[in-house]
C-alpha cells in the first residue's frame, strides 16, 4: 500500500476530495488491523541501520577500456503490457491457507536460527554437521540473500539485524581472489536492491551502489562484454577480457539488477553495461545454428554464437530467456526490443525444445510438458528429452510472457510445464523431482499420443514410474523451480488447486530434507525411507524456495506480480508505476 505524502496548506476541492478518500481509508485500515497483510508496515520508517564504507573503493579505479557513449534507462510513457495477475477481487483468506502459511514460515524460521548459531556472517550454513561454509566469497550470502524473506514475512527484528550487518560488508574483505560475476550479481547485488526497495533503508542500497561500482569494472574489457569472474587484480590493471566458452546465462542475465541500480540511484553507467549485452543478444540471435536461440556456452570475445551446438532453457542458458521478459516489465514496456526477443526465442522453444511425456491412457496428466535440450548438427537436429529441475522454471516464465505480451497460448503451455513439473515431483518415492532425468516423449507435444506398452519396455526404466527412461542424477538440492512456476500460476490462473499441490510439495520437501538443525540437500530422490543428507543448504532455499512457498499462501496482493518483478535468486524490485 502506498501512503500519499502530507498535504500543502491550501484546500481546494480535488484536495478536499482527497482528505474524504483519505480519511475513509484510515478508517478501513483501522476496521481491517487484524487482516492486514505484512507487507502495509512498509510505511514505518527506521534509520538505524548504518552504512559502513569498504576498505577499498572501486568507484576511484578508472575504465581501461573506456565507453564514448553511455546509453540512458528509456524515457517516455510506459507501453502496454497487461495486468499480470489474475482478478482476485472477493478474494478471501481462509485458515487453512494461512496455517500453510505459517508452517512455511516455521521452516524457515528454523534454518534461520541455525544459520544465526552456527553460521552467522558466513556464506552458508551446513544443515547436518551444524558449521559454516564461505563459498561466494565469505561475504555474508545466506544473510545478504534471505533479507526479503525476513521482510515479507514479517520478521522485522532479525531483518534489522541482519540489515545492519550487510550494510558493513567489506568487498575489499575476501580470500578469494576474483568473484562470479553471475552469481553475485543475482544473490548479493539482487538482495540488497529488493531489501531497499521493501525496507527503503539508505545504507542497503549505498551498499548496493558500492558492490555495483566493483562489478560494474567486470565490463571493463576490449569488447565492454564481462568475463565469467571477476579477478581484482585484472581487473585494477585493465586486463580483463571477455570469455571464449562461458555459459551464455552469466553475461546475459544481469540485466535486471544492473538495470534497478540505474533507476534508483540515477547512474546510467549499470544500465549501459548490460545494455550492450541486450545489443549482443539481438545482433546473435538469428545466427545461431537454432535460430532464435542463444547456444549453451558463447564465445564472447569474437562475439561468435554459430559454433556451438547446444541449446537448452536448462543449466548454463536458463536465466538469458528468463530476463528478456522481466527486463520489458522492469523498463516499463519502453523498450520493445525485449518482447521482440522472447517471442522469437519461445518460437523456436517451442518447435524444438518441447517434450511431452507417452502416459497411460487413464493418467490425468496425459497434456504435461517438459523443456529439454537440442544438439544441431550438419544434417540432423538431435533432440533430447532430458528435463532438469532447473529448467523447471520455464513455466512461470510461458505463462508470464504470455500474461504481459497477450499470447493466451503461452499461458497455457506455462501451465502444462508447471504441472509437468508437479507431476514429476509426486512420480518418486520422495515426492521431489530429480535434478536431471530422461523421459520417454511422444512424437509431438499436441495431437494423439496412445500408450505404447512395447517402446516403454524398451526405452523406459522400468522401476521408475511410466514415463521416465532414467533418473540421471537423483539428487534434490533444495531448489525453487518448480514451486516458482507454480507460485507463477497460480497469481496468474487464479487456479486454487494450485495451492494444494504446493502444499504436497512443501511437505515432500520437508519429510525428505529435515535435519535437527534446518533442511539439506539430499542424494537421492528416488530413495524408499530414510534419504541421505548431503550437508549443504545453498542460499537460495531461504532466498527463494519458502519465499515462494510462503508467497503461495500469501494472499495475493502480497508482493503483487504488478508492483513487482523477481529476479532469478526471487528478489522483487518496484515496477515503475
Ligand atoms: C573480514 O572477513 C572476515 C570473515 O570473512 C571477518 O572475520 C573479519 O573480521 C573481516 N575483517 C575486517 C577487517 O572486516
Ligand atoms: C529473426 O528471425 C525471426 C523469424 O524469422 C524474425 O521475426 C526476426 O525479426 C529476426 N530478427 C532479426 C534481428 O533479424
Amino acid at each position: 500500500m502506498v501512503h500519499s505524502s502530507p498535504p500543502p496548506a491550501t484546500l481546494d476541492h480535488r484536495l478536499q476530495r482527497l482528505l474524504l478518500v483519505a480519511a475513509v481509508f484510515a478508517l478501513t485500515v483501522l476496521v481491517l488491523q487484524p487482516f492486514r497483510s505484512p507487507l502495509s508496515s512498509t510505511s514505518k520508517l527506521h534509520s538505524g541501520v548504518r552504512f559502513e564504507p569498504s576498505s577499498f573503493d572501486w568507484a576511484a579505479v578508472a575504465r581501461h577500456h573506456p565507453v564514448s557513449l553511455i546509453h540512458e534507462l528509456p524515457t517516455g510513457p510506459t507501453a502496454n503490457l497487461q495486468r499480470v495477475q489474475h482478478d482476485f477481487s472477493g478474494y478471501r483468506h481462509d485458515a487453512k491457507t494461512t496455517s500453510r502459511q505459517q508452517a512455511v514460515r516455521a521452516a524457515f524460521v528454523q534454518s534461520w536460527e541455525s544459520y544465526k548459531k552456527y553460521a552467522w556472517t558466513m556464506d552458508e550454513l551446513a544443515p547436518v554437521s551444524g558449521e559454516g561454509k564461505n563459498t561466494f566469497g565469505g561475504w555474508a550470502a545466506t544473510l545478504v540473500d534471505a533479507l526479503d524473506t525476513l521482510w515479507i514475512m514479517d520478521l522485522r527484528g532479525d531483518f534489522y539485524l541482519a540489515a545492519s550487518v550487510a550494510a558493513r560488508l567489506d568487498w575489499a574483505n575476501t580470500t578469494d581472489t576474483s568473484v562470479n560475476l553471475f552469481e553475485t550479481t543475482i544473490r548479493h547485488l539482487g538482495g540488497l536492491l529488493s531489501a531497499y526497495d521493501l525496507s527503503k533503508e539508505p545504507a542497503l542500497l549505498e551498499k548496493a551502489k558500492e558492490l555495483g561500482n566493483m562489478l560494474y569494472l567486470a565490463f571493463d574489457t576490449p569488447n565492454s562484454l564481462p568475463g565469467f569472474w571477476l579477478n581484482f587484480d585484472d581487473a585494477k590493471q585493465g586486463l580483463q577480457v571477455a570469455g571464449t566458452n562461458d555459459p551464455s546465462a552469466s553475461p546475459c542475465s544481469l540485466s535486471l539488477e544492473f538495470t534497478r541500480l540505474s533507476q534508483l540511484t540515477g547512474d546510467n553507467r549499470f544500465y549501459d553495461a548490460v545494455s550492450r549485452v541486450t545489443d549482443f543478444l539481438e545482433r546473435t540471435q538469428n545466427s545461431s545454428k537454432l535460430p532464435g536461440m542463444w547456444p549453451k556456452l558463447i564465445d564472447f570475445r569474437e562475439e561468435s554464437v554459430s559454433t556451438e551446438t547446444g541449446f537448452t532453457l536448462g543449466a548454463l542458458a536458463d536465466s538469458l530467456y528468463e530476463y528478456l521478459p522481466k527486463m520489458a516489465v522492469l523498463l516499463g514496456g519502453r523498450s520493445p526490443r525485449y518482447e521482440k526477443m522472447h517471442r522469437n526465442a519461445m518460437a523456436t522453444v517451442v518447435d524444438y525444445l518441447l517434450f511431452r511425456p507417452m502416459l497411460p491412457e487413464d493418467d490425468e496428466h496425459k497434456d504435461i510438458l517438459f523443456a529439454g535440450d537440442a544438439y544441431v548438427h550438419t544434417d540432423a537436429i538431435d533432440r533430447v528429452p532430458e528435463g532438469q529441475h532447473l529448467s523447471c522454471f520455464t513455466g512461470g516464465m510461458f505463462a508470464l510472457g504470455g500474461k504481459l505480451f497477450n499470447i493466451p497460448d503461452h499461458v497455457d503451455i506455462g501451465e502444462r510445464m508447471a504441472r509437468g513439473c508437479a507431476w514429476a515431483y509426486n512420480a518418486f518415492p520422495t515426492g521431489l523431482m530429480p535434478e536431471i532425468f530422461r523421459i520417454v516423449p511422444c512424437s509431438s507435444i499436441d495431437g494423439p499420443c496412445p500408450w505404447d506398452q512395447a517402446l516403454w519396455q524398451k526405452d523406459g526404466d522400468q522401476r521408475l514410474k511410466k514415463g521416465f527412461a532414467n533418473a540421471r542424477d537423483p539428487r534434490y538440492i533444495l531448489r525453487p523451480e518448480a514451486i516458482e512456476s507454480i507460485f507463477l500460476l497460480y497469481r496468474i490462473t487464479g487456479k486454487d488447486d494450485l495451492r494444494d499441490v504446493a502444499w504436497r510439495m512443501f511437505q515432500s520437501v520437508m519429510k525428505a530434507t529435515k535435519t535437527p538443525l534446518a533442511n539439506s540437500a539430499i542424494a537421492d530422490v528416488t530413495a524408499r525411507g530414510e534419504t541421505e543428507k548431503l550437508d549443504s543448504m545453498e542460499s537460495f532455499w531461504l532466498a527463494e524456495t519458502l519465499k515462494y512457498f510462503y508467497l503461495i499462501f500469501s494472499p495475493p496482493n502480497v508482493i503483487s506480480l504488478d508492483e513487482f518483478i523477481l529476479n532469478t535468486e526471487a528478489h522483487p524490485f518496484q515496477r515503475p508505476k
